[in-house]
């Protein structure tokens, strides 16, 4: 009220473009707090299709995804990069390839970064993911994270010697 009063009684004329200022500036930023979130938006968007590009390119649902290979590749996406629970026995026992929607929940963007560049037993092609650059590796995550958690956790590597008890792919001895 005083401040009314006050352009009321003593600034009339300045009253109108002080207070088309202000709904200018509130407008303005209103605006831009928009602009800022759609956009933050837009790249996420972009993160998670660029991630989903590189997965499918670059072969990770092969071994992944369950059944991937042997539908060529016609698997439902909500199932993609669930793991596989088909061993994979060699000289270096049996591996199993992870369940990525889970292993990604524990991780943030730099853990995910070093997690995605350690060396693993075959046939995970860690070394092809070292010459993924950070950018294309973020996108991954993104991606992945947007898919969600879903799916159990893949049987635990079993050593050398020892049998798995599920179905496995024998990999013949180095020549
Ligand atoms: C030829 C099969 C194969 C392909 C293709 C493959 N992986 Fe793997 N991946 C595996 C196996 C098997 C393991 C488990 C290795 C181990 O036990 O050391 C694994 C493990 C991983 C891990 C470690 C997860 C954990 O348990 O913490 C990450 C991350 C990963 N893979 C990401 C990828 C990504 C991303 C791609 C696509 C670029 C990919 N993999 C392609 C077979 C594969």
């Amino acid at each position: 009220m005083p401040l009314l009063n006050y352009a009321k009684g003593h600034k009339p004329a300045a009253d109108k473009p002080c207070a088309s200022a202000w709904l200018l500036a509130l407008a303005l930023t209103g605006s831009l707090g928009l602009d800022s979130a759609s956009a933050q938006t837009q790249t996420e968007q972009a993160a998670v299709e660029r991630g989903r590009y590189l997965v499918q390119a670059s072969g990770c649902n092969d071994c992944h995804t369950p059944g991937y290979p042997e539908a060529a590749g016609q698997v439902d996406e909500r199932l993609w990069l669930t793991g596989s629970p088909l061993g994979w026995r060699g000289p270096w026992g049996t591996t199993y390839a992870s369940n990525l929607r889970q292993v990604v929940q524990a991780l943030d963007e730099q853990q995910w970064l070093s997690h995605a560049r350690t060396p693993r037993r075959p046939p995970m092609p860690w070394f092809n993911l070292r010459t993924m650059s950070d950018a294309d590796l973020t996108a991954i995550y993104h991606y992945l994270r947007h898919l969600g958690a879903a799916g159990a956790a893949m049987p635990a590597y079993v050593p050398a010697g020892q049998e798995p008890s599920g179905p496995y792919v024998q990999f013949p001895s180095a020549p």
